[in-house]
């Protein structure tokens, strides 16, 4: 989601309005706008900002507001769902971007204060948390101290109230930054909403509670002032749009520990090894489980490949993924028994949808795995779990494929535990690595300056091959068509054992051989097959971890930490910086490579 906050010497609207068509890349299935003054105007829509637009005054003399584009996690796109969220005097209004896990919790204890809630998101607590206090005529900042002291998540938070001078911001693992324009002051998710008024930025840190006035901002930490150090950003607008990044899909490998953290947020409970996916699957239903079969196109199908190995070890279910297009539904199996899952990115794709259909005819319970809420799939099907990833904009996916992978991992958990295949211990250990992914991730970016030097020296080969084995496989596919997405590369990705029956043919010193050399990846078999292309005079590039001595063995190693079954998706994040800096040596065009969409809507 995007935010944007204005207050200054200006008219605020105009403002509010090019921010948000700045920040329309961030979420784009519903904007809304509240302005300030003795009485808050506050307009939403459903839809593009075009939607918005329609319904907003030509002219306003306000000269403080906030904004929203959002993209939704809780609750449909809908003109309720939308933001700002308002409290029932319609005095508070609040723009909110992550994800406030105890909101249920906070929702039951407000209702039962006579609170009457008109949206179905996690947001709403925050404008009546934020009215009751402001019963008790304190500072808003002290305020908003005392409402997020109640706050469980990850959220970046701006608050107006009817009356009341400037914004109050604040933040805890979602970004915000500052910006001071001789006119007045700004909040936004990231520089582009205000880049044409101010390059002078500070970002505040977490838990910082920002008041912002016409003439500045003001932070506190633990209830003291505190100052920010003000940067300079030398971004052009276009720029701004990524990050500072070259591009989008750079951008997004960026935000997957981010990406990660939503998709776990509040579903894990790790001391009883349970997840809670809101899931309506009968425990009866999953005790009768034979089979469950991952049906999805593209990277979505490698998610697939993976959760099906997840399920198989962990649930102890047939489990297998398919690609959507060669789907058939037919004889020999129990469709009463089969759980079918889709896994879509967009929750558009045709093939996908049209494989679901023919599980449903068949008389298969089913269920989506998608980033996208009222999508066509997740009105297709029984029960949804969403990725929460935010919008991925490069054609290449990357950040979805981690989050569905890590999705899929929670449901297999929350699977596995209903039909008692696995331990209390044995899931809790599981949940403990899905908690360890954001950072593990992080490692491998800060490792980005060695795969940018592998890939200027290794760039030039004729050909690319990935091998793994196990959760490795996947991965190794899936290195591999990212690699030929952007670099039009040719570039191959096999089973590790499959090598030496026949595209070991192919394997010269001019083809770079990429392995996953992890724990559950059967790294120390994997070894061998790397013996074999290294006795062929193939460079070899192995992202491991410390279950085998691959030094010994490969020219380049990529170092993976400790995560148990998921090292492969963490070796994965290697083979996306790989792939990108590999095309973008040679001049690709990475956000939107030839020939391909980013959700293809025929079969
Ligand atoms: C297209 C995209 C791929 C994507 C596939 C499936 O081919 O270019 O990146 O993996 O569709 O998309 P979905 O939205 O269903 O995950």
């Amino acid at each position: 989601c995007g935010i944007i906050g204005y207050v200054g010497h200006d008219d605020a609207l105009p403002i509010l309005r090019k921010g948000l068509s700045n920040l329309e890349y961030r979420g784009y299935d519903s904007a809304g706008i509240a302005l300030g003054g003795d009485r808050l105007n506050v307009y939403k829509k459903k839809g593009e900002l075009s939607a918005l637009e329609a319904v907003l005054p030509e002219s306003s003399t306000a000269t403080t507001g906030i904004g929203h584009t959002r993209w939704s996690t809780h609750g449909e796109p809908t003109d309720a769902n939308a933001h700002p969220h308002t409290d029932e005097s319609g005095d508070v209004a609040v723009v909110h971007n992550g994800i406030i896990e105890n909101y249920d919790a906070l929702r039951a204890e407000l209702e039962s204060r006579g609170h009457e809630f008109t949206s179905d998101t996690d947001t709403e607590v925050v404008p009546h948390l934020v009215e009751e206090e402001l019963a008790s005529d304190r500072d808003l900042v002290d305020v908003v101290s005392s409402v997020v002291d109640r706050l469980e998540g990850n959220y970046a938070l701006g608050v107006v109230v009817a009356g009341r001078d400037g914004i109050v911001a604040t933040r805890s693992g979602n970004p915000l930054v500052l910006g001071v324009a001789d006119h007045g002051t700004f909040l936004a998710s990231d520089v582009p909403a205000f880049v044409e008024h101010t390059r002078q930025v500070s970002y505040p840190e977490e838990g910082d509670i920002i008041h912002l006035t016409e003439d500045g901002a003001t932070t506190y930490a633990d209830g003291k002032e505190v100052s920010r150090e003000v940067q300079e950003v030398d971004w052009d607008p276009e720029a701004a749009e990524k990050g500072g990044y070259e591009h989008y899909m750079l951008k997004e490998i960026h935000e997957q520990p981010t990406a990660l953290r939503q998709a776990i947020s509040g579903r894990i409970d790790e001391m009883k090894g349970q997840v809670d996916l809101e899931l309506d699957l009968p425990a009866e239903y999953l005790n009768s489980l034979e089979e469950v079969q991952f049906i999805a196109c593209g990277t979505s199908y490698h998610a697939g490949l993976y959760a099906a190995k997840l399920f198989e070890e962990y649930a102890d279910v047939r489990a297998s993924a398919e690609i959507a297009s060669e789907y058939e539904f037919t004889g020999g199996r129990d469709p009463w028994r089969t759980l079918v899952v889709a896994v879509t990115q967009s929750g558009e794709t045709a093939d996908t949808l049209s494989a679901l259909k023919r599980a449903k005819r068949a008389g298969a319970r089913t269920l989506a795995v998608t980033n996208t809420l009222g999508s066509t799939v997740t009105r297709e099907v029984d029960d949804t779990v969403f990725i929460r990833a935010g919008p991925e904009i490069g054609v290449a996916a990357t950040k979805t494929f981690c989050s569905q992978v890590a999705t899929l991992a929670l449901v297999a958990v929350h699977v596995s535990r209903k039909r008692g295949t696995i331990s209390s211990a044995e899931a809790q250990e599981l949940l403990s690595d899905l908690r360890g992914l954001p950072g593990a991730v992080q490692q491998v970016l800060d490792a980005e300056g060695q795969v940018r030097l592998a890939a200027e020296e290794h760039g030039d080969g004729d050909a690319f091959f990935f091998i793994g084995r196990r959760l490795g496989a996947p991965v190794a596919l899936e290195g591999a068509l990212k690699l030929k997405e952007i670099s039009y590369d040719h570039a191959e990705g096999f089973p590790a054992g499959e090598l030496k029956h026949g595209p070991l043919a192919l394997v010269t010193s001019e083809t770079p051989v990429l392995a996953v050399l992890t724990e559950g990846a059967k790294a120390r078999e994997t070894l061998n097959n790397v013996k074999e292309v290294e006795s062929r005079g193939a460079p070899v590039i192995g992202c491991a971890s410390d279950v085998v001595d691959a030094e010994k063995f490969v020219d380049k190693v990529f170092t993976v930490p400790e995560l148990g079954e998921l090292e492969p998706l963490v070796a994965n994040v290697y083979f996306q910086l790989f792939s990108y800096y590999v095309a973008n040596q040679k001049g690709r065009s990475i956000d939107k490579p030839r020939n391909l969409a980013k959700s293809v809507t025929v079969e």
